[in-house]
């Protein structure tokens, strides 16, 4: 949800009569969240976009379950060894979660065969590797490595993939997934002193009507996956209007802050949900003061469980890890950088790091994929012989 969008043809007005070729009356179809308090969109079909087969039992991806409970510690996950193959919308490993969040990874190799609608969740992915098009009852949108790929709970949508490996960090988020409040004017425009402006974001570019012959589709809702069979294409709408849309934002595009001094992992924020921070770490010139220590400091967050994606570059603060690594770093014991990282951090002036990083309320439970590809050495990498 970014801005009010309208693409296509519009009746003069909401809720009143609009026929489309031989007179035949289109479809109104309304998304609406918060029930019909929340940001909302309004597409027109050409046919019923209610009719669809009752919903039987399907499979899909993992629901997260708890592997028995370790110590606390600081953890550290190499999401490349996982074999997260298979269809798109469904291949999505679960490694992370709390009763409002799942942290997952998927690493497709086949474009979905069946529309996908997540009636639980916001989905917000991040493309650490691969590209392709999110097609959409709202239109198509490409998207590209590095990309963050944004789908509103309840929006029909499949995923083509690009000729290219495929490997993404996804987050379901049961709360309301965003831009930061803070970030808009009373009107609700960016303020020109966001970290990204109307120009950075990409929405779904609406085509003619067409008659795709997939007719499955997959719903996830209750955290259970039904399929039914859809009379006809989805992709009938010949017009929308609204603030309710899947959009894309290239990472790069955030536009970092840089302080005097050390300034905290918010300057980065970059999303938002209840109980979640997403944060965007960019390549960017370092703190300027002369004597400044550009590494991070220890510190004791209490309330939020800190997990980072790493996606490319030296990270400042961090060694051992490799793109597709996922730290977790549990709120109750402080962390901060590995042995030398500080004193190393002296006089630098700039970081290539490009990273995301989840500040996450309550405390993140794993699964046993994420126990199955531990790095079992992470935390005592942050011992020095005293
Ligand atoms: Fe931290």
């Amino acid at each position: 949800m970014i801005e009010r969008q309208r693409q296509g043809d519009l009746p003069r007005k909401h809720h009143v009569a609009f026929q489309g070729t031989g007179g035949r009356l289109r479809h109104e179809h309304c998304i609406t969240r918060q029930g019909f308090d929340g940001p909302y969109t309004i597409a027109y079909h050409e046919r019923r976009p209610h009719q669809a087969g009752a919903g039987t039992p399907t499979r899909g991806f993992p629901a997260p379950e708890p592997a028995p409970a370790p110590g606390l510690a600081r953890r550290h996950y190499r999401s490349a060894g996982l074999s997260a193959a298979g269809f798109a919308s469904l291949s999505r490993l679960p490694l992370l979660f709390t009763s409002q969040l799942t942290v997952s990874v998927a690493r497709p190799d086949q474009s979905d065969t069946s529309y996908f609608v997540n009636g639980d969740a916001d989905d917000l992915y991040f493309v650490l590797e691969g590209g392709g098009v999110l097609r959409s009852v709202l239109g198509d949108l490409p998207f590209a490595q590095h990309d963050y790929l944004f789908v509103p709970k309840g929006i029909l949508h499949r995923f083509e993939l690009g000729s290219v490996p495929q490997h993404w960090l996804v987050v379901e988020s049961k709360t309301p997934l965003g831009i930061p409040p803070a970030f808009r004017n009373p009107l609700g425009q960016l303020r020109m002193d966001a970290p990204y402006s109307h120009r950075d974001f990409r929405a779904p570019v609406l085509a003619s009507p067409f008659d795709e012959r997939i007719r499955n589709l997959v719903v996830k809702r209750g955290d259970a996956f039904s399929e039914s069979a859809l009379t006809h294409s989805p992709f009938d709408v010949v017009g929308w209007d609204g603030a309710v849309y899947p959009f894309a934002f290239a990472i790069r595009d955030y536009q970092p802050r840089v302080g005097a001094v050390h300034l905290p992992p918010t300057v980065h924020t970059t999303f938002s949900a209840p109980g979640l921070l997403v944060s965007s770490f960019v390549p960017r010139p370092l703190d300027f003061a002369p004597d400044a220590v550009p590494c991070p400091y220890p510190h004791s967050s209490v309330d939020l469980d800190e997990l980072i994606f790493y996606a490319s570059g030296d990270f400042t603060s961090r060694r051992g890890i490799e793109p597709g690594s996922l730290s977790h770093h549990p709120a109750g014991i402080p962390h901060g950088p590995h042995p030398g990282a500080y004193e190393a951090s002296l006089g630098k002036t700039r970081t290539e790091e490009l990273a995301v990083m989840l500040d996450v309320e309550g405390a993140l439970q794993r699964t046993q994929f994420a126990v199955s590809v531990e790095d079992g050495e992470y935390h005592s990498s942050f011992f020095e012989a005293l």
